[in-house]
């Protein structure tokens, strides 16, 4: 779906990813809702000065259901309908292992990654159904497919987000709907610190991220070629490869590239 002049919604707007979306999609001439959550206010609002009434902010928290659910009509009454939304707000998990994590910090990583990707799919899709065109496209990550080590919660929401993206692709077919499932591996951002989690020496690491710029720019480029699948970044088009070939040996390929960060 070509975003020219379409309404899409990009969640997790306030930095990373989603203000890199935010503004690609206003550069392409798309009108834009940005969802935030604490952070990127002032940045995003900024915008208004340049792209005027084709932006909007509206603010959510994914993981409260009523707070999604409003957000439809909020973001009809200001641009008159929705064409897209791109999923893309996530957090990750402490980098512990599942004996360590309290079941508090496991809910905290469902109620966002995942129950916060299904409310806004449930809560747009009557929506999008009655528009000519429409459009979804979920963030996962790599680790969706493939588990990293101390992350096997945040993996086991982003697999979920990835089952049901492809599960909605398969009920979607055939309707206005086109459905894409992202999977990056490695993006240049501040996902670990707006998770709130602390970790010496992320900052100073030597393993070569995509750029959250790039990142955006192949979302996006997924969702106007309609494509089934994008693998962000060479280090996930390679795990995705390796996987197929042998689950087991592609783990512990990528617990030895973690262990030497
Ligand atoms: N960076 C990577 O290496 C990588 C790799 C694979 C997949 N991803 C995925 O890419 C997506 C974007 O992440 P990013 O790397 O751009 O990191 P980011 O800058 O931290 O973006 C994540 C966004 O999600 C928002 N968010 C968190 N909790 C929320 C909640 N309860 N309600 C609404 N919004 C919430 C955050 O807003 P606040 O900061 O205001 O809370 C933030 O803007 C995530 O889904 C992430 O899992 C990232």
């Amino acid at each position: 779906m070509k975003v020219f002049n379409k309404v899409i919604v990009v969640t997790g707007a306030g930095g990373g990813i989603g203000r890199e979306l935010v503004t690609q999609l206003l550069g392409k001439g798309a009108r834009v809702a940005a969802i935030l959550h604490k952070s990127g206010l002032e940045e995003i609002k900024s915008l208004t000065g340049v792209y005027g009434d084709k932006i909007s902010t509206h603010i959510a928290n994914l993981a409260n259901r009523d707070d999604v659910e409003k957000l439809p009509e909020e973001i009809i009454a200001v641009h008159g309908c929705i064409d897209g939304i791109i999923n893309n707000a996530g957090i990750i998990q402490p980098f512990r292992s599942l004996n360590d994590l309290d079941y508090e910090q496991i809910q905290r990583v469902m109620d966002v990654n995942f129950y916060g990707t299904l409310y806004m799919c449930k809560s747009f899709l009557p929506h999008l159904l009655s528009r000519p065109e429409a459009y979804i496209t979920n963030v996962s990550s790599m680790g969706g497919f493939l588990p990293v080590p101390l992350q096997s919660i945040y993996c086991a929401s982003k697999g979920a987000v990835k089952m049901l993206t492809e599960g909605l692709h398969l009920e979607l077919r055939g309707t206005n709907v086109g459905v894409t499932i992202v999977c990056p591996g490695g993006v240049d951002t501040n996902l670990v610190r707006n998770s709130g989690i602390e970790m010496e020496g992320v900052e100073s690491h030597s393993y070569k991220m995509l750029s959250p710029n790039k990142a955006a720019a192949l979302i996006i480029e997924g969702m106007e070629n309609k494509k089934y699948r994008v693998l962000a970044g060479n280090d996930s088009k390679i795990m995705d490869f390796l996987y197929r070939l042998n689950p087991k040996k592609a783990t512990d390929i990528i617990a030895k590239k973690i262990k030497t960060l």
